[in-house]
Order: C-alpha cells, then sequence, then structure tokens
C-alpha cells in the first residue's frame, strides 16, 4: 500500500482540505508531520500554534493514528499505531499510476561501426530503469534503440574498407546485389575503421570528398555500398546484443534508427512543404525553430545540408512521425546527453510547427558527464577517453582486487555481479542531470553507498530466509523502534517509485534502496531471528518483516535491474 497517500488523503479529508504532509528525515517525534495549520491560520485569522493544538486533536480521531504533538511555530507531529504499520506491511507493495500512458523510451541509441562510449553507458541504464519503472507502474512502453546506422560514419567506414581492399567488387555502382563475394569483416578491427578514417578525412580533402560522395550514394540506394553496410551492421548489431546483456537491461522492443526513420522522409517532407516550412538557406534547406520570445540562439534545423543529404535532425524528426504510425505513444522521452539539449528543443519544435506531434507531449532527458578523480571526463589509464567497456573491466577488475585482500574466493558470475551492481547503483544514485566523479574503488566497497553494499543486503536477507523454518504463523507484536523504523521504510516503496516516475528522477530508486539497506541492517544487527533464546513469537513476527524486506528489496533491485549473487 502507499502508506504516504493513504494517511494524507485521510487527513484532508478529516480537515476538508489539501494539506502538505512531510516525510521527516528524523522520524522521532513523528512518523509524519504537517505545516497545516501554518498555511491555515492566516485565513482563520488564528496564531498558528493555537490553530496547530485546535487540529491535532482532530487527527487524533483517525483511526490509524497513535498520538500527535505541536512542535515549533506550528507543525503537527503525527505518529501511527503499531498494529496500523503491521497491518498494511503484510499488503503486497504494488504500486499502479491512476492513469495509464503508452511511451516510447528512446535510450541507449548505439552507433554502427563505433564503439560505445562512456555516454552510452549512462543513456542505457537511466533509460532501463525508466523503462522498468514504468512498466512496473502499469504503462505500455516501447524502447526504442535508436540506432546511428545512416550519416556520415556509414560512408567513412565503407570508404576505409575501400582503400583497404581496392579490389572488392562493393565498390562498382553497377554492382549486382546477387554476386557471391568472398569477404569478412574482422570484428575486432572494425571498430576501429570509423576513427582511422575520420582522422584521414580531416587532413585529406580528396578523401573527404570521397567520403561525401559514397554518403549521398549510399542514402540513395547504392547496392554495393549497401551490400557492404548489411556485413558491417550484421556485426555491430552483434555488440550491441551483447552490451544489453553485460549491462544486464531489458531487450530493445525496436533496434531501429536513422535508416529506418529514413524511410518515412518523403511522406515528412510533403506535410512540411504543404505548410510552407521548408526554406532555403545557404544551399541547405532548413525549418526555422525561431520564436520572437527566445533570448538564447535558436539556430534553424537542418531539413537536407547543403549536399542534399538527410540529417540526424531529419531522421530524428522522421523517427517521430513513425512511431506516432507505429506505437500512437501519449509521450516520447529521449535519455541523451546534455550537450544534446539544443537539438532535442529543435526537433519538439519542428514536430509541433509539422503538426506531427505535440511539443509538450516530448521530453528530453540530458544526463551530466562522467568525470575521474580530476574532475574531467574520465579515461583510461593510458589517458584515452574511455569506452564503456573500459568502465566496466576497470570495476572488474577493483572487485577481484578487493575480493583477494579480503581472502575470499567468489567465482567469476559473482564477480560479474557485483562490478554489474557498482557501476549502474553508482550511475543511478546520482541525479541524472548532473555530472559526478567515478572512481573505481569507492564505487565497489562494500560498505557506504554503493550497489556490492545493496547486494551484500540482499545476499544477507536470503540467508536468513534459507536457514529459517517457518513454525508458526506471524501475528501481531509489539514492535521495538528498530522493528517498526524498517516496517515504515517498507512502506515507503509505493510512494518512492511513483515520485521517481512522475519526477523523471530514477536516483530516488537507488537512494531509497540504500535507506531500506540501512533500515535493514539496523533491524539485523539489534533484532536476533534465529538464535535459540528468541521466543517463538518473536522470531515468527521477526521473519515476518524479513519476508517483507526481502520481497520489497528484491523489487527495488529489479527497477535497477542489478543480478542478487548466493554468495558475497
Ligand atoms: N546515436 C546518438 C549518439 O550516440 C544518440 C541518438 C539519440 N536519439 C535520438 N533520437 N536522437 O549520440
Amino acid at each position: 500500500m502507499n502508506l504516504y497517500k493513504y494517511v494524507s488523503n485521510a487527513i484532508n479529508e478529516k480537515l476538508g482540505t489539501k494539506v502538505n504532509l512531510e516525510v521527516p528525515r528524523n522520524r522521532d517525534f513523528g512518523d509524519f508531520s504537517t505545516n497545516a495549520a501554518m498555511v491555515m491560520a492566516k485565513s482563520a485569522g488564528k496564531n498558528p500554534r493555537e490553530l496547530a493544538s485546535e487540529i491535532a486533536p482532530k487527527l487524533n480521531e483517525l483511526d490509524f493514528v497513535a498520538e500527535t504533538s505541536v512542535a515549533g511555530p506550528g507543525f503537527i507531529n503525527i505518529k501511527l499505531k503499531d498494529e496500523f504499520i503491521w497491518d498494511a506491511v503484510t499488503q503486497p507493495q504494488n504500486p499502479k499510476s491512476e492513469t495509464k500512458q503508452t511511451i516510447d523510451l528512446d535510450y541507449g541509441a548505439y552507433n554502427v561501426a563505433k564503439s560505445l562510449h562512456i555516454g552510452h553507458l549512462r543513456t542505457s541504464i537511466v533509460g532501463d530503469t525508466f523503462n522498468r519503472v514504468a512498466k512496473l507502474l502499469g504503462h505500455k512502453t516501447f524502447s526504442w534503440n535508436h540506432i546511428g546506422d545512416w550519416g556520415k560514419p556509414m560512408a567513412l567506414v565503407i570508404a576505409w574498407i575501400e582503400k583497404l581492399h581496392p579490389e572488392l567488387p562493393y565498390f562498382q555502382d553497377d554492382f549486382n546485389p546477387n554476386t557471391p563475394v568472398d569477404f569478412e569483416i574482422n570484428p575486432s578491427e572494425l571498430n576501429t575503421y570509423y576513427p582511422s578514417a575520420s582522422a584521414l578525412a580531416k587532413q585529406d580533402p580528396d578523401f573527404q570528398a570521397h567520403a561525401q560522395e559514397i554518403k549521398a550514394k549510399f542514402q540513395d540506394g547504392h547496392a554495393g555500398y549497401f551490400a557492404l553496410y548489411e556485413k558491417f551492421l550484421k556485426i555491430s548489431l552483434e555488440m550491441m546484443n551483447e552490451t544489453v546483456k553485460r549491462l544486464n537491461i531489458l531487450p530493445f522492443d525496436y533496434d531501429l534508427g536513422e535508416r529506418n526513420a529514413a524511410k518515412y522522409l518523403p511522406d515528412v517532407e510533403k506535410i512540411l512543404r504543404e505548410k510552407n516550412l521548408i526554406e532555403e538557406s545557404d544551399g541547405a534547406e532548413v525549418i526555422v525553430v525561431k520564436q520572437e520570445s527566445d533570448n538564447k540562439p535558436m539556430p534553424p534545423y537542418m531539413w537536407t545540408d547543403s549536399r542534399g543529404a538527410d540529417t540526424y535532425d531529419s531522421t530524428d524528426l522522421a523517427a517521430v512521425y513513425c512511431r506516432k504510425l507505429t506505437d500512437n505513444p501519449d509521450k516520447i522521452i529521449y535519455f541523451t546527453d546534455l550537450r544534446q539539449g539544443l537539438h532535442f528543443e529543435q526537433l519538439f519544435r519542428a514536430a509541433q510547427l509539422s503538426g506531427i506531434y505535440d511539443y509538450s507531449n516530448l521530453e528530453h532527458i540530458g544526463y551530466g558527464t562522467i568525470n575521474g578523480n580530476d574532475g574531467k571526463p574520465f579515461k583510461t589509464r593510458d589517458g584515452n577517453a574511455a569506452g564503456l567497456d573500459d568502465i566496466i573491466d576497470a570495476v572488474n577488475d577493483a572487485v577481484k582486487t578487493r575480493v583477494s585482500e579480503s581472502g575470499k574466493t567468489l567465482d567469476d558470475d559473482t564477480i560479474n555481479a557485483i562490478a554489474l551492481a557498482a557501476v549502474k547503483f553508482n550511475d543511478l544514485m546520482h541525479d541524472v542531470r548532473s555530472d559526478y566523479i567515478f572512481d573505481p574503488a569507492s564505487v565497489t566497497s562494500f560498505e557506504g553507498r554503493t550497489g556490492p553494499y545493496i547486494l551484500y543486503t540482499a545476499v544477507r536477507l536470503n540467508s536468513v530466509l534459507k536457514r529459517a523454518t517457518f513454525e508458526s504463523d506471524a501475528t501481531y507484536m509489539p514492535m521495538t523502534s528498530d522493528e517498526r523504523n524498517l516496517m515504515i521504510g517498507i512502506l515507503d516503496f509505493e510512494r518512492t517509485v511513483l515520485t521517481a516516475f512522475e519526477n523523471r528522477a530514477t536516483d530516488m530508486i537507488a537512494n531509497y534502496a540504500y535507506d531500506l539497506c540501512q533500515l535493514i541492517n539496523t533491524f539485523y544487527h539489534n533484532c536476533p531471528i534465529l538464535r535459540d533464546d528468541v521466543p517463538a513469537e518473536t522470531r515468527a513476527g521477526r521473519l515476518h518483516i524479513v519476508q517483507r524486506a526481502h520481497e520489497t528489496l528484491t523489487k527495488t533491485i529489479d527497477l535497477m535491474g542489478l543480478k542478487i549473487p548466493n554468495e558475497m
């Protein structure tokens, strides 16, 4: 049950007005508090403390309230009855949104023939957790891996392969797609082609011009280029799948990106032309998205570049159109680097202008940068910009060192699960929009606000439940403050998930997990369960609490896509 909502609704009804209910950090004086008296004092013409003393007894009449007290300038603290808490915990924790939406989520968005960079870590982790949260709340979601598979990088890779193997038939304009070609791309070399070609293009204008030519022909359907492209596309898709598995994120509903969107360009162009939205600008075609009220520069949205080729902009607008036809979502939410903020503002305006999609139903969640201890973007030990795999490898090594120092032996699956938890939890616990410092040693600590600490707590609960025999049914028992606090913590799950969804704040899930683990470990420390001298009734009661805590923690861990090992 959603304890917060239950209590808040009951109070609103009792007082006949909507009041503000707070969850105090320190719950010694009350489980909830309200500033209702302070808000209502003015219109009632009373002093807030006086009004609070009048309201408090009314709240005492609510059947779940144990006591109220007035504090400070007129706060009312509310303590709940223990029996009520016990009953509430017994009910399932099953948060649901009141209105169900269909939501397209655009995250991951990996690029063909390019290694995944560090930013892909954040879009994948945050996007996946948001997807899981939305699904749990009953929304219908579709995840789109909007692959970068259509632009200049494709042309550069083709140009590079042509440079390495000019004898291949793919480069001839009359290439017949049925021609068998005895040629395989080495997967471990593929991701070096784009950086090499891109470096060469910067120095060599002829190579650059040739790549441009390839891009135009490729987008026009050149059979040879296309056959070659399909070869490396296949390898890239396999690599992307590996990443999805390695990160333990849900498989994408669609692995369809720019190339797929490009199919919708003619339809979108027709709409734009009918509305006279395409203008010519320095040889390119643009959509002007500037508004009178803008006080920041708002450049036009590029429909085609000066060579007439499709752009990141045009395919993104076509992708909105495609999603509307495919899923007809209520909302589309994009998870990318903050630095793409301007692009999305332009896209959303273009979507609104064209009537393809409402501006207000498009959202961009921009994430900050992952920095090293020096506050600059995280680099590998040899000083190169770190890729996604570098991060996971670094954390794997840190876990191995830590485990061997502690004298334990853990199998590889367990090490991987701990490393994954370390990376993902550390990413999720920060506000998406902010930068954070990534330090492999500290994120793998088994203590403090870390993924391993969360897993450790789950493993501990599993082990208690495995060793326990359930002799008698649990019935209400008088509770200690540690038991009570844990139950209140469990009852905060539904509110947390709903608020995390509404505020697009996946960090709330991670930080809730940490708070819950703190409560679990304090309880575990102070309340013996399986020890011989514990009375049977107390044991049954505590096991009941352990079960509910375990259920709630497991759900929270699932939302983050972490794997709980058997031992740690
Ligand atoms: N592929 C792009 C990148 O790696 C991100 C694409 C984000 N999604 C979109 N619809 N533009 O930066």
